[in-house]
């Protein structure tokens, strides 16, 4: 295979994930319609500057404006984003329950968070999104760097367009490394060591992204990948296998063990939501669940997380935290899931959106947009504290 044709095919990964061994071009090859041909990728965003909006959905608009259509659709949801949908709507089934003359001083608020041992200034982080080169031309550095800027935690995509040590200088700030597993054990042996390396304090293992996770969009588009992509954690030196050209999709348990064993790192289970499943995870030694469906952007159909949220809390018993992503928008989406006994969320497309539209200090601004959110609302909760959210919050 061409370099070029094994980049192609490796940027599959990047949230795209190749469905087989086949090279990516056959893929390429039955989308669009014969005849018909794919729109121009277009350029990603260069812009590096602070954003004004007086909430994260007018990003999303800023962001739709700034990207050419086919890097915007990549974000898109799975089928007919049933789920995506739901991830917003199922906010509205919790509602908060205001305490009151609870003498909270706005000065006492205080966003500070434990997890994994990492201090963190807020509850919010940064999920691991891949590909981030079709959203801005220096792709995930300026994310890093501006999720650092907010104090916040960024989680590395194993299908990023930069290599994981380039990522990790771009913030001092706390990272964990995310692995889509490899066929080839030695790999996926390399990728966390390199991760532990580069001074990643943790391994994300993914388990609700086994195939193509594109929007029908994406798909309608021509998967408008542009020709120079490339994919960042691989080696040429290894000969053309690339640490996700063979994704292996019979994840199992074991592999949490083999993650752990292999890095010396705790190891994050991402995208487990079943009860039975978190407890197998937690039996082989997970250290934290994260309840996610991708953002309804692999499988169309399953609830929203915040509706399962409570289930995942009441199953792991305080063993090891808990945090959830998909649908954040607002400071009280997160203090709705810290009431539901989450520690932390994580945000997906509003730190891309965020990336589109401002670089890093798009995303600065989106961390100081939730955090503005989360004060305003934890004083008319009465609550001075994150950790003091409880499910009394809860109306
Ligand atoms: C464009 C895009 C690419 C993604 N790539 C990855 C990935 O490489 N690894 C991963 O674990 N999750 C990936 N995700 C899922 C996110 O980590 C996260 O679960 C999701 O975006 C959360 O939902 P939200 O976008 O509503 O915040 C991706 C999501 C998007 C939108």
């Amino acid at each position: 295979m061409s370099r070029r044709a094994f980049m192609l095919h490796s940027i599959a990964a990047a949230g795209v994930l190749a469905a087989s061994a086949a090279p990516l071009g056959v893929a390429l090859a039955q989308h669009p319609a014969p005849g018909a041909s794919p729109v121009d990728a277009g350029k990603a965003s260069t812009a590096e500057g602070d954003i004004h909006i007086a909430n994260i959905e007018q990003l999303e608009e800023e962001a739709r404006r700034i990207l050419p259509p086919g890097r915007f659709a990549f974000m898109g949801p799975a089928g007919d984003g049933w789920t995506y949908r739901e991830n917003r709507r199922a906010f509205s089934d919790y509602l908060l329950m205001p305490r009151r003359l609870q003498d909270v001083a706005a000065e006492s608020i205080d966003l500070r968070t434990r997890l994994l041992g990492l201090d963190l200034s807020l509850p919010v982080f940064t999920a691991p999104t891949g590909a981030q080169g079709m959203i801005h031309v220096n792709a995930e550095i300026p994310n890093a760097r501006g999720t650092g800027q907010a104090g916040a935690l960024f989680v590395a995509s194993g299908a990023s367009s930069r290599p994981m040590e380039e990522i990790a200088q771009a913030t001092p700030a706390p990272k964990w490394f995310q692995i889509y597993m490899n066929r080839d054990m030695a790999i996926n042996r390399w990728l966390v060591q390199r991760a532990r390396a580069a001074g990643y304090s943790a391994i994300v293992l993914t388990a609700d992204a086994l195939g193509p996770g594109q929007s029908d969009e994406f798909i309608r588009l021509g998967r408008p990948f542009p020709p120079d992509f490339s994919a960042g954690n691989h080696d040429p030196a290894l000969g053309g296998r690339g640490n996700f050209r063979d994704q292996r999709r019979n994840l199992s348990f074991n592999d949490i063990g083999f993650l752990r064993e292999a890095s010396g790192l705790p190891v994050v289970v991402k995208g487990v939501v079943h009860p039975q499943d978190i407890r197998e995870c937690l039996s082989a030694g997970a250290s934290c669940i994260w309840v996610s469906n991708h953002g309804g952007r692999q499988m169309d159909g399953v609830p929203a997380s915040i509706s399962l949220l409570r289930r995942a809390v009441d199953t792991v018993e305080g063993r090891v935290p808990v945090v959830l992503d998909s649908g954040i928008r607002r400071g009280i989406d997160v203090i709705k899931a810290l009431s539901l006994g989450a520690t932390a969320v994580a945000i997906g497309r509003p730190a891309l959106w965020g990336l589109a539209v401002g670089g890093a200090a798009g995303v600065k601004g989106v961390y100081s947009q939730l955090a503005t959110e989360m004060r305003a609302a934890m004083l008319l909760m009465g609550v001075a504290k994150v950790s003091q959210f409880n499910r009394t919050h809860i109306a």
